[in-house]
Protein backbone atom coordinates (compact mmCIF):
# COMPACT_ATOMS: atom_id res chain seq x y z
CA UNK A 1 0.00 0.00 0.00
CA UNK A 2 1.34 3.36 -1.01
CA UNK A 3 0.39 6.19 1.81
CA UNK A 4 0.40 9.80 0.73
CA UNK A 5 1.41 12.43 2.81
CA UNK A 6 0.80 16.35 1.92
CA UNK A 7 3.72 18.34 3.40
CA UNK A 8 3.51 21.92 3.41
CA UNK A 9 6.69 24.16 3.57
CA UNK A 10 7.03 27.36 5.35
CA UNK A 11 8.34 29.14 2.18
CA UNK A 12 4.71 28.66 0.53
CA UNK A 13 2.95 26.47 -1.13
CA UNK A 14 3.69 23.12 -3.24
CA UNK A 15 4.16 24.35 -6.46
CA UNK A 16 5.14 21.34 -8.69
CA UNK A 17 5.89 22.44 -11.73
CA UNK A 18 8.93 24.71 -10.54
CA UNK A 19 9.36 22.09 -7.60
CA UNK A 20 13.24 21.00 -9.10
CA UNK A 21 14.51 24.50 -8.74
CA UNK A 22 13.54 24.79 -4.92
CA UNK A 23 16.79 23.94 -2.38
CA UNK A 24 17.30 20.86 -1.46
CA UNK A 25 15.47 21.29 1.70
CA UNK A 26 12.82 23.20 0.37
CA UNK A 27 12.28 20.20 -1.78
CA UNK A 28 12.04 17.64 0.37
CA UNK A 29 9.49 19.80 2.89
CA UNK A 30 7.11 20.46 -0.61
CA UNK A 31 7.51 17.11 -1.70
CA UNK A 32 3.26 15.87 -1.77
CA UNK A 33 3.50 12.56 -1.75
CA UNK A 34 5.91 10.81 0.16
CA UNK A 35 5.53 7.66 -1.29
CA UNK A 36 6.20 3.95 1.08
CA UNK A 37 5.91 0.74 -0.38
CA UNK A 38 5.04 -2.73 0.42
CA UNK A 39 7.75 -4.55 -1.28
CA UNK A 40 4.42 -5.39 -3.98
CA UNK A 41 6.50 -5.03 -7.62
CA UNK A 42 2.94 -4.32 -9.18
CA UNK A 43 1.97 -1.73 -6.86
CA UNK A 44 5.35 -0.24 -7.45
CA UNK A 45 4.85 -0.46 -11.23
CA UNK A 46 1.49 1.72 -10.69
CA UNK A 47 2.96 4.12 -9.08
CA UNK A 48 5.60 4.42 -10.88
CA UNK A 49 5.17 7.42 -12.83
CA UNK A 50 4.47 9.07 -9.54
CA UNK A 51 7.12 8.59 -8.22
CA UNK A 52 9.14 9.86 -11.24
CA UNK A 53 7.21 13.07 -11.31
CA UNK A 54 7.20 13.64 -7.45
CA UNK A 55 10.82 13.18 -7.47
CA UNK A 56 10.81 9.99 -5.44
CA UNK A 57 12.33 6.56 -6.68
CA UNK A 58 10.26 3.75 -5.82
CA UNK A 59 12.99 1.74 -2.96
CA UNK A 60 11.62 -1.74 -2.46
CA UNK A 61 13.69 -2.11 0.87
CA UNK A 62 15.87 1.01 2.03
CA UNK A 63 14.75 -0.21 5.48
CA UNK A 64 16.78 -3.68 4.71
CA UNK A 65 19.64 -2.06 3.19
CA UNK A 66 20.19 0.36 5.86
CA UNK A 67 19.82 -2.59 8.84
CA UNK A 68 21.91 -4.43 6.55
CA UNK A 69 24.22 -1.33 6.47
CA UNK A 70 24.11 -1.11 10.54
CA UNK A 71 24.77 -4.44 10.88
CA UNK A 72 28.23 -4.58 8.44
CA UNK A 73 28.92 -1.13 10.09
CA UNK A 74 29.65 -2.46 13.65
CA UNK A 75 29.88 -6.42 12.98
CA UNK A 76 33.57 -6.07 14.30
CA UNK A 77 33.42 -3.44 17.25
CA UNK A 78 34.38 -4.68 20.83
CA UNK A 79 30.65 -5.54 22.32
CA UNK A 80 28.76 -5.73 19.68
CA UNK A 81 28.11 -8.94 19.21
CA UNK A 82 25.53 -8.97 22.13
CA UNK A 83 23.86 -6.44 20.15
CA UNK A 84 23.81 -8.50 17.19
CA UNK A 85 22.94 -11.86 18.63
CA UNK A 86 19.24 -10.30 18.92
CA UNK A 87 19.13 -9.07 15.33
CA UNK A 88 16.00 -9.61 13.57
CA UNK A 89 16.13 -12.03 10.43
CA UNK A 90 13.67 -12.36 7.88
CA UNK A 91 11.84 -9.53 5.56
CA UNK A 92 9.02 -8.59 8.05
CA UNK A 93 8.47 -5.24 7.39
CA UNK A 94 6.24 -2.52 9.39
CA UNK A 95 4.55 0.52 7.77
CA UNK A 96 5.90 3.47 8.32
CA UNK A 97 4.44 7.31 7.59
CA UNK A 98 7.45 8.77 5.99
CA UNK A 99 8.65 12.71 7.60
CA UNK A 100 11.54 15.15 7.47
CA UNK A 101 12.56 17.78 9.94
CA UNK A 102 13.83 20.88 10.07
CA UNK A 103 17.52 19.03 11.02
CA UNK A 104 17.50 16.70 7.72
CA UNK A 105 18.86 20.22 5.78
CA UNK A 106 22.17 18.98 7.07
CA UNK A 107 21.78 15.45 5.27
CA UNK A 108 22.98 17.77 2.24
CA UNK A 109 26.41 16.82 1.31
CA UNK A 110 26.84 13.89 2.87
CA UNK A 111 26.99 11.59 0.24
CA UNK A 112 29.26 8.47 0.29
CA UNK A 113 28.88 4.88 2.41
CA UNK A 114 26.09 4.32 4.74
CA UNK A 115 25.77 7.91 5.71
CA UNK A 116 25.47 8.89 2.24
CA UNK A 117 22.37 6.20 1.86
CA UNK A 118 20.85 7.31 4.64
CA UNK A 119 20.93 11.05 2.70
CA UNK A 120 19.59 9.71 -0.05
CA UNK A 121 16.80 7.60 1.49
CA UNK A 122 16.40 10.27 3.96
CA UNK A 123 12.67 11.65 2.42
CA UNK A 124 10.99 7.89 2.95
CA UNK A 125 12.17 7.60 6.03
CA UNK A 126 10.14 8.59 9.06
CA UNK A 127 12.44 11.14 11.74
CA UNK A 128 11.56 11.38 14.89
CA UNK A 129 12.33 13.77 17.92
CA UNK A 130 11.99 12.01 21.52
CA UNK A 131 11.81 15.61 23.23
CA UNK A 132 9.77 18.47 23.00
CA UNK A 133 10.78 22.28 23.42
CA UNK A 134 10.00 22.30 27.47
CA UNK A 135 12.79 19.65 27.67
CA UNK A 136 16.07 21.80 25.80
CA UNK A 137 14.41 24.37 23.65
CA UNK A 138 13.03 25.05 20.36
CA UNK A 139 16.79 26.08 19.27
CA UNK A 140 17.66 22.43 20.18
CA UNK A 141 14.70 20.56 17.98
CA UNK A 142 15.95 22.40 14.88
CA UNK A 143 18.93 20.88 14.75
CA UNK A 144 18.40 17.60 16.13
CA UNK A 145 16.57 14.09 15.04
CA UNK A 146 16.35 10.42 14.91
CA UNK A 147 14.71 7.95 12.60
CA UNK A 148 14.97 4.30 13.91
CA UNK A 149 15.37 1.76 11.49
CA UNK A 150 15.25 -1.71 13.55
CA UNK A 151 12.97 -1.41 16.67
CA UNK A 152 9.36 -1.54 18.53
CA UNK A 153 8.52 1.03 15.69
CA UNK A 154 11.07 1.15 12.95
CA UNK A 155 10.16 -0.80 9.67
CA UNK A 156 12.46 -3.11 10.67
CA UNK A 157 10.87 -4.89 13.61
CA UNK A 158 12.32 -6.08 16.87
CA UNK A 159 11.39 -6.44 20.40
CA UNK A 160 15.07 -7.48 21.80
CA UNK A 161 17.15 -4.41 19.97
CA UNK A 162 16.72 -1.19 18.14
CA UNK A 163 19.19 0.63 15.95
CA UNK A 164 18.85 3.77 13.65
CA UNK A 165 20.78 6.95 13.10
CA UNK A 166 21.01 10.24 15.15
CA UNK A 167 21.55 13.48 13.32
CA UNK A 168 22.84 16.65 14.90
CA UNK A 169 23.01 20.00 13.20
CA UNK A 170 26.42 22.60 13.54
CA UNK A 171 26.44 24.55 16.86
CA UNK A 172 24.13 22.24 19.07
CA UNK A 173 24.78 20.66 22.52
CA UNK A 174 22.48 17.40 23.29
CA UNK A 175 22.49 17.29 27.25
CA UNK A 176 23.18 14.81 29.95
CA UNK A 177 21.09 12.39 29.89
CA UNK A 178 20.58 8.25 30.85
CA UNK A 179 18.62 5.40 29.94
CA UNK A 180 18.16 2.19 30.63
CA UNK A 181 19.40 0.43 27.34
CA UNK A 182 23.05 -0.03 26.58
CA UNK A 183 23.57 1.91 23.96
CA UNK A 184 27.04 1.83 21.12
CA UNK A 185 26.71 5.09 18.49
CA UNK A 186 29.27 5.05 15.97
CA UNK A 187 29.87 8.66 14.13
CA UNK A 188 29.39 8.09 10.40
CA UNK A 189 30.06 11.88 9.25
CA UNK A 190 31.25 15.24 11.08
CA UNK A 191 33.34 15.10 14.30
CA UNK A 192 31.44 15.75 17.98
CA UNK A 193 32.37 16.08 21.02
CA UNK A 194 31.08 13.48 23.78
CA UNK A 195 30.85 12.81 27.49
CA UNK A 196 30.47 10.08 29.48
CA UNK A 197 29.57 10.25 33.47
CA UNK A 198 31.82 12.68 35.06
CA UNK A 199 34.49 13.47 32.28
CA UNK A 200 35.05 15.92 30.14
CA UNK A 201 34.11 16.30 26.41
CA UNK A 202 35.94 14.63 24.27
CA UNK A 203 36.27 14.71 20.47
CA UNK A 204 35.41 11.67 18.49
CA UNK A 205 36.32 10.74 14.69
CA UNK A 206 34.16 8.98 12.09
CA UNK A 207 34.60 5.51 13.12
CA UNK A 208 35.29 5.53 16.87
CA UNK A 209 32.51 3.31 18.47
CA UNK A 210 31.33 5.23 22.00
CA UNK A 211 29.62 2.43 24.37
CA UNK A 212 27.26 3.88 27.17
CA UNK A 213 26.30 0.49 29.77
CA UNK A 214 23.02 1.07 31.04
CA UNK A 215 21.75 4.25 33.04
CA UNK A 216 25.21 6.27 32.19
CA UNK A 217 25.21 9.38 31.84
CA UNK A 218 26.30 11.01 28.22
CA UNK A 219 25.84 14.10 26.64
CA UNK A 220 27.29 15.66 23.19
CA UNK A 221 27.58 18.85 21.21
CA UNK A 222 28.93 19.44 17.49
CA UNK A 223 31.11 22.79 16.22
CA UNK A 224 31.20 23.89 12.67
CA UNK A 225 30.14 20.32 11.67
CA UNK A 226 26.83 18.73 11.75
CA UNK A 227 27.14 14.99 13.20
CA UNK A 228 25.66 11.42 11.58
CA UNK A 229 26.00 8.43 13.75
CA UNK A 230 24.55 5.05 14.02
CA UNK A 231 23.00 4.21 17.40
CA UNK A 232 22.14 0.55 18.73
CA UNK A 233 20.21 -0.17 21.87
CA UNK A 234 19.87 -3.00 23.49
CA UNK A 235 18.08 -3.73 27.10
CA UNK A 236 15.24 -2.39 28.46
CA UNK A 237 12.44 -0.31 27.41
CA UNK A 238 13.44 0.13 23.44
CA UNK A 239 11.02 2.77 23.04
CA UNK A 240 11.76 4.95 26.84
CA UNK A 241 12.24 8.69 27.04
CA UNK A 242 16.02 9.19 28.52
CA UNK A 243 15.59 10.81 31.98
CA UNK A 244 17.05 14.11 31.43
CA UNK A 245 20.28 15.27 33.63
CA UNK A 246 21.75 18.44 32.19
FE1 LIG B 1 22.04 7.52 24.75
Amino acid sequence: MWRLRDRRCRKGPIRRSRRSCYPWFHRLATLPNVAECSGRRAACKRRAGRARRTGLECDMDLAGRLAAGIRAAVAGLPGAADFLADWPEGGARRAQVPGVLPVCRWLEGMAGGLGGEVARGAVALEWRQTYGAGDFGAAFLERYGWTEIVGLRGPVPSERVAAGFLLLGPDVTYPAHAHEAAEIYLPLSGVAWWQKGDAAFAPVPVGQAIHHAPWVPHAMRTGAEPMLALYLWRGGDLAAKSVILG
